[in-house]
């Protein structure tokens, strides 16, 4: 979470910085700050909210061509104008952005910072605090640092400036994702490459624990120990027409209607010379070793998780167990001989599944990791990586990372069971290009669906999603979906289950959403519905062609049994969208959450 920017160059600073920073909203928008150095100094311009409120907030009289900015997610303080970013030493002499967790502040404030009175309530504070301290004592900037670096402990993306450096903006980080961006004449620091590609698309991956100086005209990365280290740049491969929302209101409705366009991308990325499905023969080679698969993630990827393990133990059979990132690395289960670990993640940089993989890796076992980032640091601390292919994912609920996680999933199970010679009695690119044309269907039903969520969301305090085998993972997705965007309390839950308690939640005209795609249980569910719509519950019934029964609300077209889960979920996402427009939500940057969860 937070996103962190820099430049130093010959432009000015400020509406670099500020642009910069609105690319990385999707990280964290509670507040936002800049910092620019000229001759007369360190100008901080900080604001509680948006970087539309911290622009109004810029005074444009202001000109400098270094400078630094933050948009934060609170961890430590709650979010107003005193705890946003950028935070200043006592003496005003250095000016920090942080995005990250230090672990020890309290502990260093004690056992260093009694005498200073501190501004905020941050962790971040105290890092600025020290090197402050350390240069009092007669270290130079870059020494202070180190020193301050060497006794934090926890994670950190850094910028600093100081007062009496005109040309170098001091940066490190650990655990959380930095880049610097270089170019002709100027150089800058980013969470992430898209903030930057507004100047240049050549980026510098940095290690966890490096010290680079970001200079005008160069840029100097060591060790912590001061070891110098050369690394070349890459071209970050990212249009900038992928990033932009073009004609649409919002980044959600643009990536759900990208969604049939990124299935038969994956069917065209993952296809050989023969035009037969393929993966990478390693990734192969050590799916088809394990003795069982572990799926490690967190929120929607979790969900993709579960149908993953129905597509590797029913096409594939081999058996997968599916964990949430947060508890695994507290309560490993008995694992098996042999195991592969799957982590599932779009933004690739999920604190809680990395430290899953860090734990892994430490006791010797293979990952594969599924993302949509390249270069990810899930992606380059796995063995092996499988790519999403979805573009970038702007909005903070995922829908086309989840649909292009689910394809690649059922695209894996298949390559996996074809190469041990199981018997299959589909063809899986044919079905894919099948339910490529039926999410196109239900992302061409936008009136139908706005109406839908209308009719049974308009002044709903709460939601129920039912569904039994593949669809109960859906109903999962879809509660989460509404609860996200639209503040709506949501569940989802196993058709049978309803009744065992959280069916005493159901009262006269309670909405709930029941899926009815999957063929051998679609009497069950149906009698579930019926037990509920007893009790008063507004009942919308979407079921798949074939299926489908007088008095059904939407029927999505019919695609192969195991693969429901990429059209079924697209109602669902449509449903909410339009249930959060109807309350005024803000769809792409819903209350209190971000899209790359950096924190544990
Ligand atoms: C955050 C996002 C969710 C996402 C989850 C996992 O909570 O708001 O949309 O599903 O993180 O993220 P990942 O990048 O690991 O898939």
């Amino acid at each position: 979470m937070c996103g962190i920017v820099g430049y130093n160059g010959a432009l000015d600073a400020k509406e670099i910085l500020l642009k910069g920073l609105e690319k990385l909203e999707y990280r964290g928008y509670d507040s936002a700050g800049i910092a620019v150095r000229n001759e007369e100094g360190v100008t901080v311009f900080k604001e509680k909210g948006r970087i539309a409120d911290l622009r109004t907030a810029v005074d444009d009289d202001v000109t400098a061509t270094i400078g630094i900015g933050h948009t934060r997610w609170a961890t430590h303080g709650v979010p107003n104008k005193l705890n946003a970013h950028p935070h200043q030493s006592a003496s005003g002499r250095f000016t920090l952005v942080h995005n990250g967790v230090i672990e020890n502040y309290h502990l260093l404030q004690k056992a260093y910072l009694k005498g200073i009175q501190m501004q905020s309530d941050t962790d971040t504070e105290v890092i600025v605090q020290l090197v402050e301290l350390f240069a009092n004592e007669g270290l130079t900037t870059v020494e202070a640092f180190r020193k301050t670096l060497s006794l934090v402990h926890g994670s950190y993306a850094l910028a600093l400036l100081d007062k009496e450096d005109e040309d170098t903006i001091f940066v490190a980080k650990n655990k959380s994702p930095l880049l610097v961006g270089v170019g002709d004449g100027f150089n800058v620091v980013a969470s992430d490459a898209m903030a930057m590609l507004q100047v240049t698309d050549q980026y510098i991956e940095l290690r966890d624990k490096e010290v680079v100086l970001v200079h005008r005209d160069r840029v100097e990365i060591t060790t912590l120990d001061g070891r110098e280290i050369d690394r070349k740049p890459f071209k970050a491969e990212l249009d900038a027409s992928d990033i932009e929302k073009g004609t649409y209101p919002h980044y959600m409705l643009k990536e759900m209607d990208e969604q049939p366009g990124v299935v038969r991308k994956i069917i065209q990325e993952y296809s050989d010379v023969n035009g037969e499905l393929a993966i990478d023969e390693n990734i192969l080679t050590a799916l088809k070793e394990a003795d069982r698969l572990y799926i490690i993630a967190a929120g929607t990827s979790y969900h993709a998780g579960l149908i993953g393990k129905q597509f590797f133990e029913k096409i594939a059979g081999i058996p997968v167990e599916v964990h949430i990132s947060s508890e695994f690395g507290y309560n490993v289960p008995l694992l098996s001989e042999k195991p592969l670990f799957i982590f599932i993640t779009q933004s690739g940089e999920t604190a809680d599944s990395r430290q899953v993989l860090v734990k892994i890796k430490e006791m010797g076992y293979p990952a594969l990791t599924i993302t949509n980032v390249p270069g990810s640091t899930l992606s380059r601390e796995a063995d092996y990586t499988l790519l999403l292919h979805a573009g970038p994912e702007i909005a903070v609920a995922s829908t086309k990372a989840y649909v292009a996680q689910v394809a690649v999933l059922a695209l894996a199970a298949y390559v996996t069971a074809q190469s041990t010679g199981k018997d299959i009695d589909f063809d899986l690119k044919q079905e894919l290009a099948i339910a490529a044309n039926g999410i196109q269907t239900m992302v061409d039903s936008k009136d139908e669906l706005e109406q839908i969520a209308e009719d049974y969301l308009k002044i709903a305090r709460n939601a129920f999603f039912i569904g039994r085998n593949l669809d109960y993972y859906v109903s999962l997705e879809g509660a989460l979906k509404l609860k996200e965007i639209s503040y709506i309390q949501a569940e989802g839950f196993a058709g049978g289950e309803l009744k065992h308690g959280t069916i005493a939640l159901i009262e006269e005209g309670t909405p709930v959403f029941a899926l009815v795609s999957q063929e051998q249980v679609a009497l069950n569910i149906r009698g579930n519905v019926k037990e509920v719509v007893a009790r008063g519950a507004n009942a919308c019934i979407i079921s798949m062609e074939g299926l489908e029964e007088e008095g059904d609300r939407l029927v999505i077209p019919k695609v192969h049994s195991l693969l429901t889960p990429l059209v079924t979920v697209v109602p669902l996402q449509l449903i909410s969208y339009y249930a959060a427009l109807h309350r005024r939500c803000d769809v792409d940057k819903p209350r209190n959450l971000a899209k790359s969860v950096t924190v544990e």
